[in-house]
């Protein structure tokens, strides 16, 4: 991976090897989905359920690393949803997002830029503001800033979600990093040797997961109020959290 081109020019796209794995290589990520490795499927039903509960009125929806977002579109089906904004680093990630949006009705737009930028880019309030499995790559301080900035950008009623990796009580990243190991050998298929070598590197060098309990904590500091761990998906990595 440390071999990997990353040719951006534009100052805003960030070039650090966290975001190499998917701006170059794609179609590894392509393959987690659809092998489901990382519980997308049940983990975005989550999504939609919070959705079709709590969001009864129309509403903006704010995709942060959007990725493909062949997830978002087919959560936001049939749902208030009025207006999609996904954001995200790799042209080749847009450029599938686009089509996976071609034959809804929903009005969606399109942003290449770091997502960390969002609040200067889009027209505020938004009313839903998600982030798949990409806070992660932030430093703990930043991952606070981020989230004042979503408390920010949000209106009265809007919730802030993520879905994201969580290191258990008493793990570091190193554990961490074991524990993603043994569930991968036992849990994950689809990919060569050579692609499941490259992600446990990218996981080794560049995911910076905290627990349940610093999650929640980030939120409160950020100044949510209401805060909550709403999904825990089966092998215990990923976990999706509410922030009102
Ligand atoms: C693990 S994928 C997650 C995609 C999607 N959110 C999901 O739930 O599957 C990470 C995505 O974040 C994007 N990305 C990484 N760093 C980024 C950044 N700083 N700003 C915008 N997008 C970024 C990558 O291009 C990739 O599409």
């Amino acid at each position: 991976m440390k071999n990997a081109q990353s040719k951006n020019t534009d100052p805003q796209i960030p070039e650090d090897i966290s975001t190499e794995i998917f701006i170059n290589n794609w179609r590894i990520y392509r393959k987690i989905i659809e092998n489901d490795n990382m519980s997308h499927r049940e983990g975005y039903a989550k999504l939609r359920e919070i959705l079709i509960e709590e969001m009864r009125r129309p509403f903006i929806f704010v995709d942060l690393a959007c990725g493909d977002a062949y997830y978002s579109s087919k959560v936001l089906q049939d749902t208030k949803v009025e207006k999609y904004i996904g954001i995200d680093v790799s042209e080749e990630a847009l450029s599938l997002a686009k089509d996976e949006f071609r034959d809804t009705s929903i009005e969606a737009r399109f942003l290449r830029a770091d997502f960390i930028n969002f609040a200067e880019i889009i027209d505020k309030p938004a009313d839903v503001i998600w982030v798949g499995f990409s806070l992660h790559h932030l430093d703990t301080p930043d991952k606070l800033q981020f989230m004042k900035k979503a408390k920010k950008a949000l209106s009265n009623d809007g919730i802030f979600i993520i879905y994201e990796p969580i290191l258990l009580e008493g793990e570091d990243r190193s554990i961490y990093y074991n524990r993603f190991k043994q569930t991968f050998d036992i849990h994950w298929s689809g990919l060569t040797k050579e692609e499941g070598e490259f992600l446990l590197e990218h996981v080794r060098e560049s995911e910076k997961p905290e627990t349940s309990k610093d999650w929640i904590k980030l939120g409160n500091e950020a100044g949510f109020s209401n805060v909550k761990k709403v999904f825990s998906e089966k092998t215990g990595l990923y976990e999706l959290f509410k922030f009102k």
